[in-house]
């Protein structure tokens, strides 16, 4: 058969997906490649790259791949590809942004009731042969005011859960028409400071840019209430988007002072996060490894999104997942 494209898959895809591609006549070459090698011309010869997480592909690796025509993300956040890079060379990127969305507001409700309830902590003790039971008094989430940063999908998937735990929920999304947060019975804020200063939990749900680098800060984490209906439930604050959005020095001096009652997060400053972290260490934490997305369906149904759009872009048509349209 003739082969009509060679597409590199860099770090990993769903078999399903790999034989989409090839089904398509594509040829495809599975492997982790160093950094070094993508700088001395590893994908000389390859349309297309697939990646997630783990490649970076900056200017300086894009300039080194010429023949590129199509890099796929498999995934939602392309802040591991560089756009402007990959635009100036006439590359297109697409990515998967819809395939993930029930797997990461599984997870952030997992994270959120995990905090309320103590599971991962309470599992910490029991490890070390502690019966902590009067410690580990919690609070509900119902009847409680969920502030979600950011409101695509991901939040409005959180927002449909949490409205069926009796959450009340609040939004801050400057991109946001109206219209959408009253359709989905969540009241939008015009500035964050009002969101901070009406909820005991946060949440968030945006890409990490310029405007929401340490949007989440010292300042903003003491305007938290610390109470709601009565009770005193304290702070919670879980993130499962991207991060650099929230300050973990100022999270981790928030926590030591009792401004914030617990902190969940799936994502971290500096990735693979590990135990020289000391936030990771702090009581009141807990933490997953960005692991979001990483579920069977998900990663089944990004896999074949994204061979679906990488087919396409590589026949010449604009896949509707195209994130740098300015290209054309
Ligand atoms: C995404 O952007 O799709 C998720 O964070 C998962 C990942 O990076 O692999």
């Amino acid at each position: 058969m003739h082969i009509m494209a060679r597409i590199a898959v860099t770090d990993g895809m769903a078999p399903g997906a790999v034989s989409r591609l090839e089904k398509a006549g594509h040829e495809v070459v599975q492997g982790f490649i160093e950094k070094s090698d993508l700088l001395n011309g590893a994908l000389d010869g390859f349309d297309a790259i697939i990646v997630r997480s783990a490649t970076k592909l900056s200017s300086e690796i894009i300039a080194a791949s010429s023949s590129l025509k199509v890099i796929g993300r498999a995934g939602v956040g392309v802040d591991n590809i560089d756009l402007k890079a990959a635009g100036s060379a006439g590359i297109m990127v697409v990515n998967a942004p819809n395939a993930s969305t029930q797997s990461v507001v599984e997870l952030t409700i997992g994270h959120l009731l995990s905090s309320l309830r103590h599971v991962a902590k309470a599992d910490r003790g029991l490890r070390e042969g502690k019966w902590e039971k009067k410690q580990m008094k919690g609070t509900e989430l119902s009847g409680k005011c969920l502030g979600l940063i950011g409101f695509g999908r991901i939040a409005q998937g959180v927002a449909k859960v949490a409205k069926t735990l009796g959450m009340e929920i609040h939004t801050y999304d400057p991109y946001l028409p109206p219209k959408v947060a009253k359709s989905q019975g969540a009241y939008l804020h015009k500035k964050v400071d009002s969101l901070f200063q009406t909820c005991t939990h946060i949440s968030i749900h945006c890409n990490l840019t310029e405007e929401t680098h340490h949007l989440v800060n010292e300042k903003r984490m003491k305007m938290m209430p610390g109470k709601q209906g009565g009770i005193a439930c304290g702070n919670h604050i879980v993130n499962c988007a991207r991060g650099g959005i929230i300050d973990e020095d100022a999270l981790l001096s928030s926590l030591e002072s009792g401004i914030i009652t617990s902190a969940a997060l799936d994502v971290f400053e500096v990735e693979p996060a590990t135990g020289n972290n000391k936030l990771i260490q702090h009581e009141n934490f807990h933490g997953t490894p960005h692991i979001g997305a990483a579920t069977m369906e998900a990663q089944r149904r990004v896999g074949l999104d994204i061979a679906d759009a990488v087919i396409l872009g590589l026949s010449g048509k604009k896949p509707k997942t195209l994130v740098n349209g300015s290209f054309l």
